[in-house]
């Protein structure tokens, strides 16, 4: 337990504080799900953590989340200590007295994961050499953020109690939360929804009258959104929206789905679709921070057998005259020629050939937008090098992932997985390839979902970052993936620029930023079976070593 032992034994200080009513900080309520541990929000109790502050300039914070159960730990320790510090491990609670209160019982715990174990018993130690290189500057993020979609409204409407409902806006968006800054929302409807919907649905509407009144699902979204922005406290909350289909009466094959796509005629109409939305959003207090060509336009044109839900295809060919001669002009001629246009919001075999097939077709139709979108699915199997192939070809473009979830594959189970480490670890590999390729932003899918991965219109399920408990709407569950995520975008805010992060060897993926504060901000990435001693060198501040458990995760802050 000593010093003279040669382990610092970093003491878990989140506890102390919530009993204290200091901060904001509450611990995590685990519970034992099918396959690894969930945190549990109620009403009344659900886990935050306030962000840590440093008191000088030598000292660091260390937020730790791992597959046996930590949860956000935060320690801190100083730079220049010779001795290794040592991040603790979540140990199972010995059973409680039934008459303790929640307060003690979490004392209690808190205090046999200090003190109990004197060190690890583990011959496998790994190591690995972190250089932290300040000076060297890549991309600046955007952000992070969620999607709020007709199944998340569904849901939160059926919570029995509107505090529930403001630990989920909270546990996202609040900076004692994850800290997201992003949203993406549909225009009209899409699957995670409970049947397929659009604005100016009425044969022949060809004026889009009723454009300038929300439809009664956006009544109920942008209530929830607003209240969402009151409670969390969020300054700039940046939503993008994407359309999955018109109406069908614009489409060539008069149906929401299928091998559809808009007709000629009303290329005009689709882009002043786009803006009386926009206008629409504004005027009811939620201003628009981006738009996208449309969602997942291959589905409409290769995939259709396949996919049920609402979608229109579009070829790049039809999309670049789409773009350049009507939605890129009616958008950048109006009140909102400031907003940010995305292009293909489709996946990653698609780029870059998609934008130059569009350049061939429209000359210069690809200086229309601001940035490009991704969905992750597909990531596995088609490789990194379209991006670099992406960034080379378009370089000054905002890169976005726009969708991410899992349980879309066939060989994936496509619902829940109560407690799954294995997702929180493949949300974290994505997340660090992807930022190391040069993205800016990333938008995950919907916040939360029931259990079974729903509700979808045509079942389309797969699991989320918090799960709700729809038997009783009393509670939900928050993932391992809710806490993956938040490694990333609770310490990491927008204008954020990543600096260079090298490991000396496998044993660590990472990724660091210099946050406009000036502070560095680095996610670690421990995906191996042993612990691992790492020791962290930064160019102008120093070193130390901490010894992290196997399967951890975690965000390192200092100045
Ligand atoms: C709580 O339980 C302990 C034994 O576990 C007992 O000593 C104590 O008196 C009990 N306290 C109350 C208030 O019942
Ligand atoms: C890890 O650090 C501990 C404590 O300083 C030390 O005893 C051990 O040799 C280190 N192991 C490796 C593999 O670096
Ligand atoms: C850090 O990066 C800068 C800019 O690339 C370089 O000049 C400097 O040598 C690097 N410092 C170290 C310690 O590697
Ligand atoms: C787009 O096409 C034009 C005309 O063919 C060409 O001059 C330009 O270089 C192309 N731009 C890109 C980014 O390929
Ligand atoms: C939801 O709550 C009920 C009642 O407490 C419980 O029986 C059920 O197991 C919970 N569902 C999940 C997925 O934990």
């Amino acid at each position: 337990m000593s010093a003279s032992k040669g382990v610092l034994l970093l003491a878990v200080l989140l506890l102390i504080a919530a009993i204290g009513g200091r901060g904001e900080t509450v611990p995590c309520k685990v519970k034992d799900a099918e396959q690894g541990k969930v945190c549990v929000c109620t009403a009344d109790y659900c886990d935050y953590l306030e962000n840590p502050t440093l008191t000088d300039d030598t000292e660091f914070a260390l937020i730790s989340s791992s597959k046996q159960g930590l949860r956000f730990a935060t320690s801190h320790g100083h730079f220049g200590t010779e001795d290794t510090y040592t991040v603790q491990d979540y140990v199972e609670p010995v059973p409680e007295a039934k008459n303790k209160t929640i307060f003690s019982r979490l004392l209690d715990q808190a205090l046999a994961s200090a003190f109990t174990l004197e060190s690890r018993e583990s011959t496998i130690t790994r190591f690995v050499t972190l250089k932290v290189n300040r000076s060297k500057t890549y991309q600046t993020m955007t952000g992070f953020g969620g999607s709020y979609t007709g199944a998340v409204s569904y849901l939160v409407d059926n919570f029995k109690q509107p505090e529930l409902a403001d630990h989920l806006y909270k546990s996202f968006y609040a900076e004692e939360g994850l800290g997201f800054n992003l949203m993406r929302i549909s225009i009209g409807g899409c699957d995670f929804d409970l049947g397929a919907w659009a604005y100016a649905e009425e044969e022949d509407n060809t004026m889009l009258d009723g454009m300038d009144e929300l439809d009664e699902r956006d009544v109920m979204r942008v209530g929830h959104i607003k209240r969402l922005v009151e409670v969390s406290g969020i300054k700039n909350l940046r939503i993008k929206g994407a359309a999955w289909s018109a109406p069908p009466w614009m489409k060539t094959n008069n149906r929401w789905t299928g091998f559809g796509r808009l007709q000629k005629q009303y290329y005009q109409t689709w882009a002043d679709y786009h803006l009386k939305w926009v206008k629409l959003m504004e005027d009811n207090g939620l201003p628009i921070w981006a738009i996208s060509t449309g969602n997942e336009p291959l589905n409409g044109i290769f995939f259709m057998y396949f996919v049920k839900f609402m979608s229109m295809g579009w070829t790049p060919q039809t999309q670049a005259i789409w773009l350049n001669d009507h939605l890129g002009p009616t958008i950048r001629n109006s009140e909102f020629k400031d907003i940010i246009l995305f292009g293909n919001d489709d996946q990653r075999y698609s780029f870059p050939h998609w934008f130059k097939m569009m350049n061939y077709t429209r000359p210069n139709s690809v200086d229309y937008l601001d940035g490009l979108s991704l969905h992750w699915y597909w990531d596995e199997i088609f490789g990194s090098s379209l991006i670099d192939e992406t960034t080379e070809y378009a370089p000054d473009k905002l890169l976005i992932v726009s969708e991410s979830c899992i349980g879309d594959k066939p060989w994936q189970r496509s619902a829940p997985v109560l407690g799954s480490w294995e997702r929180a670890e493949k949300y974290t590999r994505a997340f660090l390839e992807n930022i190391k390729h040069g993205f800016h932003a990333w938008i995950d899918w919907n916040i939360i979902l029931d259990e079974e991965g729903g509700p979808n219109y045509v079942d389309n399920t797969v699991d989320a970052p918090v799960i709700a408990n729809t038997t009783t709407n009393e509670e939900f569950y928050k993932q391992p993936m809710f806490y993956a995520m938040g490694h990333f975008s609770k310490l990491v805010p927008e204008g954020s620029i990543r600096v260079d992060a090298v490991p000396s060897n496998v044993n660590l993926d990472c990724v660091a930023f210099l946050r406009p504060d000036k502070k560095i901000a680095a996610v670690l990435f421990n995906s191996g079976r042993a612990d691992t001693n790492i020791t962290v060198v930064d160019s102008e501040r120093g070193q130390f070593t901490v010894n992290v458990p196997a399967k951890s995760i975690h965000t390192l802050l200092y100045s």
